[in-house]
């Protein structure tokens, strides 16, 4: 793999690991939920099963889920929303970024049930209408993808480092950015796509 943003540390990775997941404990896999995680098999109201409505994408959404599964899970298995991606499943390569009230959380770390009521977005929640989100024209105008796994969650962290200020520097977006890992070392023309998209254009 790729060594990341270039000048970004280890240190920065887990810096943005630690701010961006509140979850003691990782979430069960999809693939070992099975079959407790079935809201067929499990109604709510068990103990171990637990209603969660949250806003995705704007728009309210709400599912029957296993207490153990990840909000990773629940997107893209419950709620069938699979454009974020399940990279490492471990916390490391920021594929399975999505907002959550604004901010970047890796959803493979954190407990669905941990954020019920919570407003989420994700990369289906980013265009408008037929209208991509500037950065994601970006990613397209300067080759920010090469297979395209890991850009789901590479353009919706980087519209939060955007937003958090953060894009003021190519050295600084990398930083910011070092939380999401690409397996093609696409990270000179990410770092442009942002840079191009912070300056308006
Ligand atoms: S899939 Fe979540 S950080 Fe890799
Ligand atoms: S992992 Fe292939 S484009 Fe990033």
């Amino acid at each position: 793999m790729p060594g990341g943003f270039g000048g970004a540390s280890a240190v920065g990775r887990r810096r943005f690991l630690v701010m961006s997941t509140a979850a003691v404990g990782l979430p069960l896999p999809a693939s070992r939920s099975a079959p407790g995680s079935s809201a067929v098999l499990t109604p709510a109201g068990t103990g171990t099963t637990s209603t969660v409505a949250l806003t995705v994408n704007g728009k309210p959404r709400s599912a029957v889920v296993d207490n153990r599964t990840s909000l990773l899970d629940l997107l893209r298995e419950h709620l069938g929303l699979p454009g974020t991606k399940k990279g490492c499943d471990q916390g490391a390569c920021g594929a399975c970024t999505v907002l959550v009230d604004e901010r970047r959380v890796n959803s493979c770390l954190t407990f669905a049930v941990m954020h019920d009521g919570a407003h989420v977005t994700t990369i289906e929640g980013l265009a408008y209408g037929d209208r991509l989100h500037p950065l994601q024209q970006a990613f397209i105008d300067h080759d920010g993808l090469q297979c395209g796994y890991c850009t789901p969650g590479q353009i919706v962290s980087g519209v939060a480092c955007i937003a958090e200020g953060h894009a003021r520097s190519r050295e600084e977006i990398r930083e910011w950015m070092s939380g999401n890992l690409c397996r093609c070392g696409a990270y000179t023309n990410i770092v442009t796509a942002i840079e191009q998209t912070a300056k308006g254009g």
